[in-house]
């Protein structure tokens, strides 16, 4: 991994960690603050935030509304996590190396812990600072839309059904299914850029099409070669559910080949932003070579 990199993902993480933790005092402390700080601020790579801030940077969108927005899709993407570490969903122990909200606390307060997480991404939209309100609304829709019943909530649905049916699902199926569980959000972070700056979305979206779908297949990738303690969570767990993953239909060799090749593609989409979009063309690559 490139050393500036490096250097500006820890940098970004730490500023929307900021933000975060910033939107928690101010709301005061009573019993749902500590599980909610667990879930929200207990480390991972902070991705989403990472698309949110430098695809703004692109725009010139000013940096504490872009970190905001980091923020709430952050706010959202641990809701989503929390709710599928749930003994219902995947029973899962353990997530960023550390015990589940639902086995440090409790089923109910996880339910909760998620539940709040996710209005409290919508309420940090609502008071998006320095931008045009007609893009903030186009940004609530959007996040809206990516994480409810035709996006991650869908894609969820249909991620569960699939461990229960006879005959594994196709390619083209398991494409639509991580579309909805995993692209909507990414694609929403990776176009709150242009949205913010009223900008067309068209080279940010193919972008996160492409770009998530890779995040996917490293997802499938590391379930199988993957170091749990680095990735912080149970792994192994797809061939144990029996579940089609992009490695199963297609084979390690050219699961990694079509996963380089998305980056490629994603990369060149951006050629129209030039240098301004290097860290979005550092990102792509690094969704694809992570270890975690
Ligand atoms: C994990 O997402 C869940 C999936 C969508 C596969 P990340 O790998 O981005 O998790 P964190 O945020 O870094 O922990
Ligand atoms: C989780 O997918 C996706 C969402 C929470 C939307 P997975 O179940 O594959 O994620 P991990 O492997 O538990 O992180
Ligand atoms: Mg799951
Ligand atoms: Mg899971
Ligand atoms: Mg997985």
């Amino acid at each position: 991994m490139p050393q500036d990199f490096k250097t500006l993902l820890a940098s970004t993480a730490y500023d929307v960690e900021q933000v975060l933790a910033g939107a928690l005092l101010i709301r005061g402390y009573d019993q749902m603050t500590d599980p909610m700080r667990h879930a929200v601020l207990n480390g991972g790579k902070r991705l989403r935030a990472f698309l949110a801030v430098h695809s703004a940077a692109i725009f010139d969108v000013p940096k504490d509304a872009a970190l905001q927005a980091a923020a709430a899709i952050e706010c959202l993407h641990a809701y989503s996590l929390v709710h599928d570490d749930l003994p219902c969903m995947d029973n899962d122990d353990l997530r960023r190396g550390q015990p589940t909200v639902h086995v440090k606390w409790d089923d109910a307060t996880a339910v909760l812990t998620g539940d709040a997480l996710q209005s409290l991404a919508f309420e940090l939209l609502s008071e998006l600072l320095h931008i045009e309100p007609a893009f903030v609304l186009q940004l609530i829709q959007g996040l809206a839309r990516s994480s409810g019943m035709q996006g991650m909530v869908l894609g969820q649905a249909q991620d569960i059904a699939a461990e229960t049916v006879n005959t594994p699902l196709t390619l083209e199926q398991i494409t639509a299914l991580q579309s909805n569980k995993t692209g909507a959000l990414i694609e929403w972070s990776a176009t709150a850029g242009p949205i913010m700056a009223g900008h067309d979305i068209a080279p940010l979206h193919f972008y996160a099409k492409s770009i998530g779908l890779a995040f996917q297949i490293q997802d499938d990738i590391l379930d199988i070669e993957g170091d749990a303690k680095l990735a912080g969570k149970r792994l192994q767990k797809d061939a144990q559910a029996g579940k089609a993953t992009f490695v199963s239909l297609l084979g390690m060799d050219q699961a990694k080949t079509r996963a380089q090749d998305l980056v490629n593609q994603a990369c060149d989409a951006l050629s129209t932003y030039g240098d301004r979009a290097k860290p979005m063309r550092q990102v792509a690559q690094f969704i694809i070579n992570r270890n975690m």
